[in-house]
């Protein structure tokens, strides 16, 4: 992809500031999503799974559901905690977003220790759904992230 080289791995946010990159991006991811079949909802993990998820949401023709950290959403939620290196975080989603059976594609913008992907594989496991697909934009590969998930994964670029 074009966009490699002047990628820098923990800010995705310069490739928001060129709309066609931004749009070859999401293109990328949407192509990446296509050999996944059934996709009824996308997940979108805050904040930065946020910029990608609802326009993959868009093309699919699918619901944007997003998973947010503690106490942001209104109503009734299901909540998932998970490790972090110092202390503890909560990922949730409305209880009414997410159906039972759903075929879901969680989306966040990095696969770094995989903490926050496994939480969100969990959350929507609890919701009793079934997660078809993780998609990371980036996969940090020397942080083994993936190993930690039990569903299948997808990251379009990867750093060591
Ligand atoms: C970053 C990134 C991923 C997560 C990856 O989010 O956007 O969501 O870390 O790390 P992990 O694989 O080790 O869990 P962060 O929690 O920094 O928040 P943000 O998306 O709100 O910037
Ligand atoms: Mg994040």
């Amino acid at each position: 992809m074009g966009l490699l080289p002047s990628l820098n791995p923990r800010d995705i946010l310069p490739v928001l500031r060129n709309p066609e990159v931004f749009n070859d991006l999401n293109e990328e991811i949407y192509e990446a999503s296509k050999s996944t079949t059934g996709i009824e909802c996308v997940v979108g993990l805050e904040s930065r799974g946020f910029l990608f998820g609802p326009i993959l949401a868009q093309k699919l023709g699918v619901s944007f559901v997003p998973a947010r950290k503690k106490g942001k959403l209104p109503g009734e939620v299901i909540s998932q905690n998970y490790e972090l290196e110092y202390g503890t975080d909560c990922l949730q989603i409305q209880k009414s977003s997410i159906t039972k059976g759903q075929k879901v594609l969680i989306i966040d913008d990095l696969l770094a220790t995989g903490g926050t992907m496994k939480a969100a594989c969990d959350l929507v496991t609890k919701a009793q759904a079934d997660v078809v697909l993780c998609l990371c934009v980036i996969e940090l590969v020397g942080l083994k992230g993936k190993e930690l998930l039990d569903k299948p994964f997808k990251s379009l670029i990867t750093f060591d």
